[in-house]
């Protein structure tokens, strides 16, 4: 009977079980495989590179796939298929030898860990024995903190973008902390930078300014960068971090451009970035802000875009908006102008936060990503979870209470909020909200920690995280959650990904992760075949069995070869 409700549905699958493992799970049908692992080889020089004792070597540390696999997009360019894909962060101890304790200890150190973030491009080719890596392909690219960028949009050469090694301001270098992705209609990749704070720290004393704290600049730096190079330090290069936090641009098909942050699109920590289309042609980037209290954001072109035509200015010409939810379950997004904001342009871009907090903007349960429906103007974002309510870790002076979307004190398991644009058009300035999903556990609860309707013993889960709609109009939901199953997560075991039927309101489990990983980043290939999943920060010895774990990106098909998205 719940394989015919499992049909009824739409899922093509049987709905599995929870896992307590280290081991990936799949329906009944399906099966998977590693698509390619932290040090795999993207040439051949790097082939053997890895150890599982010692992990890379440096000199080979941009030349294999990096660590902690995150967003990514499917391109196909001239016949073949390529995946653009982040490597969020670096974990030192997995990376660097024992005896550095987690914290490098000379500049190769620092070299190696800027190496493993960041984003690669990768052609892959199914060979005969599923997908791989194609080696030497032309289009095989690493992107890290130290490839040369350009800056577009009103903040670009503006002051605050302004440093010694680049005095005009419009010639950064990286990109960091590369979490979720996004692809633009014109076929390029986009690349969401997070928690880039966490890369700065000071080798002399130095007051926090109003820009640094909102953002999280100061303090201990993740990775002692700033020891070995001056360009992290905020001593020396004050404006350094207003370089970062951007959406960025990069041409799979073209291993030779320069990747473009594009300054139109505002700087926070983004999580992703979801492109749709207005009536009239104007391009929409939906947006979230991952930190508790902040906020989700719509950035609208000035210009419009046909298929084929011209770019110019899509990117970098527009209004950045944030969104208010009312408790009616309507709610509107709000201009960010020097009208609105007191604040200039360039203020408006690199401290968006600043700007939405003056606005009435509706602080919101760690916004992650953002998917639109294919078949409807709708959209979606994962509300991850917020342990902290009423203590904003950064200021603004928000309230950041309770309110419609975001209902919960203590908020544990996350939820899902859509919302529909007024005269189906994504370029309306309103629209109406609803939750489509509250996430729960029904049999420790029976109050509204007990989740929304369409959550049962059978699909239970905490913290949506990752989010894509595949060609059928099914959401597919990632997991990044307290997978301990114990308390009031018992009987949700590890991460997972589930697939949701935005209809029904149905909602069933596709996937369990190792225990430890969460499941991030989803595409598929160009014949809907094969779906390619990320799976970050693995416990245990996954995938090998032995040695260090290794976050990888993992390819699963139909063994029938039927269509999976
Ligand atoms: Fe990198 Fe908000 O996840
Ligand atoms: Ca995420
Ligand atoms: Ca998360
Ligand atoms: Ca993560």
């Amino acid at each position: 009977a719940s394989s015919a409700r499992a049909q009824a549905a739409g899922f093509g699958f049987q709905p599995i079980g929870i896992a307590t493992d280290h081991e990936i799970h799949v329906p009944e049908g399906y099966a998977w495989k590693p698509l390619v692992r932290w040090g795999d080889p993207l040439f051949s020089d790097a082939q053997g590179a890895y150890s599982s004792e010692t992990g890379v070597p440096v000199a080979m540390s941009d030349r294999v796939f990096g660590e902690n696999t995150d967003g990514m997009e499917l391109f196909e360019v001239d016949g073949k298929q390529l995946i653009a894909v982040n490597s969020e962060y670096v974990n030192p101890r997995i990376n660097l030898p024992a005896a550095s304790e987690g914290t490098p200890r000379d500049a190769d150190e620092v070299t190696l860990l800027k190496n493993m973030q960041g984003v690669t491009v990768m052609e892959i080719a199914d060979q005969g024995d599923g997908y791989g890596v194609v080696i030497d392909s032309p289009y095989n690219r690493r992107i890290t903190h130290e490839t040369q960028m350009i800056m577009d949009g009103p903040a670009a050469g503006s002051d605050l973008v302004k440093t010694n090694a680049d005095p005009d301001g419009m010639s950064p270098k990286g990109t960091m902390n590369n979490c979720g992705s996004g692809k633009t209609l014109w076929g390029t990749y986009l690349t969401c930078e997070e928690n880039f704070n966490g890369y700065f720290g000071t080798t002399a004393e130095k007051a926090p300014t109003e820009g640094e704290v909102r953002y999280g600049i100061g303090g201990q730096s993740r990775y002692a960068y700033e020891i070995y190079d001056a360009r992290y330090d905020l001593s020396k290069e004050p404006n350094e971090p207003h370089r970062h936090g951007w959406i960025t641009e990069i041409d799979p098909a073209d291993p030779e451009s320069t990747p473009v942050k594009h300054t139109a699109l505002g700087r926070f920590k983004h999580e992703n970035a979801e492109m749709v289309q207005a009536a009239d042609g104007r391009i929409i980037v939906y947006m979230g802000d991952d930190e508790r209290g902040e906020f989700m954001y719509r950035y609208v072109s000035n210009g419009t875009y046909e298929a084929g035509g011209a770019t110019d200015g899509l990117l970098s010409d527009g209004t950045l908006y944030v969104a208010r939810f009312n408790d009616d379950m309507t709610g509107e997004w709000l201009a960010l102008t020097p009208d609105t904001t007191g604040m200039s342009v360039e203020e408006i871009l690199v401290f968006s936060r600043i700007a939405a907090s003056k606005v009435g903007a509706t602080t919101m349960d760690r916004p992650e990503w953002i998917a639109a429906n294919p078949l409807k103007v709708e959209a979606y974002c994962a509300l991850t979870n917020n342990k902290n309510r009423g203590v904003k870790p950064n200021a603004g002076g928000d309230d950041t209470a309770v309110n419609g979307p975001n209902p919960r004190e203590t908020n544990n398991f996350g939820q899902i909020v859509r919302w529909r644009p007024e005269g189906e058009d994504h370029g309306a300035d309103t629209f109406a909200w609803d939750l489509y999903v509250m996430a729960g556990n029904p049999t420790v609860y029976d109050n509204e920690y007990a989740g929304s309707d369409n959550i049962t013993e059978g699909n239970m889960f905490n913290s949506p995280d990752g989010m894509a709609f595949d060609t059928k109009g099914m959401l597919w939901i990632q997991t990044d959650g307290d997978d301990d199953n114990e308390g009031e997560f018992a009987g949700m075991g590890n991460n997972q990904m589930l697939v949701g039927n935005t209809e029904t309101g149905e909602i069933a489990r596709f996937l369990t992760a190792p225990n430890g990983a969460e499941v991030t980043g989803l595409c598929w290939s160009a014949d809907l075949k094969t779906a390619f999943v990320g799976i970050q920060h693995p416990g245990g010895a996954w995938p090998d069995g032995n040695g260090k774990p290794r976050s990888s990106v993992i390819a699963v098909w139909r063994e029938d070869g039927a269509e999976i998205g």
